[in-house]
């Protein structure tokens, strides 16, 4: 039986993904990296620390960079990516999403949030959400980033229900592999050939049901 959801939040539950996509290609750019669409594409739901790595990996820097440079340079795009993240409002919250946390409130479902970004609680609260969630996964205490399964091991903790009692919602490829690692059923939102490890896969938030999701996810459970 669903009883909980676990939600990635950026490219999920708001379009911050490409506030966090245009900041690390300006900072690649002043490093004279230019990347392309499926290298950026990469970078969705990946931490930050291992964002800068993958990108100076694909301009051939890796040894390039002293630690505290490195430091530096994620610092210097953090502070561009809360620049956006300033202005955002409740506005901003991707549609079909109020719906269907409306339609999981209905039915007691509990909520919980299992994002890499630090910047997380900024975000919830400026969306006017935050109260929504049971719990949020602190990143600062994961020894693994996504695609490993640590994280949503950790939201499906907070929510205190099993692997097959739990639904997870992803745009990021690398989130949907961690999801699937944890034995949870995976909703992808999305490009259909990218997370199609997926459970579930719809082009976009707007055509997420709770209720048709459900039915598939029930299927599975062979409820
Ligand atoms: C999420 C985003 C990534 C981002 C990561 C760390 O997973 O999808 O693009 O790099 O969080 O975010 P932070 O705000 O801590 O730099
Ligand atoms: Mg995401």
């Amino acid at each position: 039986m669903l009883k909980g959801l676990i939600f990635d939040l950026d490219g999920v539950l708001t379009d911050t993904a490409r506030y966090h996509l245009s900041a690390w290609n300006n900072l690649a750019k002043e490093l004279g990296i230019s990347l392309n669409q499926d290298q950026l594409d990469s970078l969705r739901g990946i931490s930050r620390m291992d964002s800068l790595e993958l990108i100076l990996k694909y301009g051939g820097q890796e040894n390039k960079y002293s630690e505290a440079e490195k430091e530096k340079f994620a610092a210097e795009k953090n502070a561009k990516f809360v620049e956006q993240v300033e202005t955002i409002t409740p506005k901003d919250i991707l549609p079909g999403i109020p719906q269907l946390l409306k339609d999981a409130k209905a039915q007691n479902l509990k909520m919980v949030i299992a994002s890499a970004s630090k910047n997380a609680p900024k975000i919830l609260n400026r969306l006017g959400i935050m109260d929504e969630f049971d719990g949020i996964v602190d990143p600062a205490t994961l020894h693994h980033g996504k695609p490993d399964p640590e994280i949503y091991e950790k939201a499906q903790e907070l929510t205190g229900f099993k692997a097959d009692e739990v639904i997870s919602f992803e745009d990021a490829k690398a989130g949907v592999e961690s999801i699937k690692a944890a034995g949870q059923f995976a909703v992808g939102i999305g490009d259909k050939e990218l997370l199609k490890e997926a459970d579930y896969i719809v082009p976009s938030t707007a055509d997420l049901k709770l209720s048709e999701i459900e039915k598939v996810f029930e299927k599975k459970q062979g409820k």
